[in-house]
């Protein structure tokens, strides 16, 4: 494949299937991402922690769909090579025809796959988005979208109970057409297990180095985050520039040195 000719969701795939590890940033504006895009990162996630890192909120609720697919137009006129995962903000996805309605303004901004948190209902809202020809990334483990039920961002699924639930939640993603999946904060072994028992691409964040892939937040891995939690690693220590660090994340998650023991539940 051409260096720089757009990634597509089966070349993701491919990577999973030969064991490459697969480079994912959360980003907002065109001249991050293009910088990101050079230095070879994969995937660019347009997340709604934007509410967070961008716009100063508490938390990621109140983020709105106007304002992710703003960011996304933004992201998607710097890459070539990336491939643009938006998020669907809270609220923007709790009925068929709104996430419909929603992931179509997302896909239009210039998104490829659009990401939504949780299981339960949300399977039968997955099915509806894959059937009508939407790409679709689900998020389980640590949802933020959640936090106010969650009461704080915590580690999930520590119980064996509630990691074979968040299993089999995987499982249901999956069967209702998920192409990929986040997933957040829960023990190493778990993230290990759910990743070798699904065909899709697994992309942990706090899950562990047995993921298919990584993500972080840009601002986190930046040295720039509020609340830095232990699975984060400040890749401007010891790089004399932003694209420095960006290509230190992509050779360190590519070869496995990150994350590390220290950064694993
Ligand atoms: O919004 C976001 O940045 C995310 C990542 C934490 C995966 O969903």
């Amino acid at each position: 494949m051409n260096d720089t000719a757009p990634l597509t969701i089966s070349h993701l795939q491919d990577m999973k299937q030969r064991g490459e590890k697969i480079v994912m940033l959360t980003c907002y504006d065109a001249t991050f991402a293009s910088t990101m895009d050079l230095a070879g990162v994969d995937i660019i996630l347009i997340g709604d922690s934007m509410g967070m890192v961008v716009q100063g909120r508490d938390s990621t609720v109140g983020v709105s769909v106007e304002e992710i697919a703003y960011h996304t137009a933004c992201v998607a006129s710097g890459v070539e090579r990336a491939f643009v995962l938006a998020d669907m903000p809270f609220g923007s996805y709790h009925d068929e025809m709104t996430a419909m309605e929603n992931a179509v303004d997302l896909l239009s901004a210039g998104g490829a796959m659009v990401k939504l948190e949780g299981a339960g209902p949300m399977v039968s809202i997955v099915e509806y988005l894959t059937s009508r020809g939407v790409a679709v990334c689900a998020h389980l483990g640590l949802t933020p979208q959640s936090v106010n039920q969650l009461g704080g961002f915590k580690v999930q699924a520590r119980e064996e109970e509630d990691a074979r639930q968040l299993l089999e939640d995987a499982l249901a993603m999956q069967q209702a057409g998920a192409q990929m999946l986040v997933l957040e904060c829960v023990p190493a072994a778990l993230g290990r297990t759910v990743s070798e028992r699904v065909d899709m691409p697994v992309i942990g964040i706090g899950a562990g180095a047995g993921c298919d892939g990584q993500v972080l937040v840009m601002h986190d891995m930046l040295g720039l985050g509020r609340r830095v939690p232990k699975f984060v690693a400040n890749f401007m220590e010891g790089n004399a520039s932003i694209g420095a660090a960006f290509e230190k994340y992509v050779a360190d998650v590519r070869c496995g040195a990150f994350p590390a023991q220290e950064h694993e539940y």
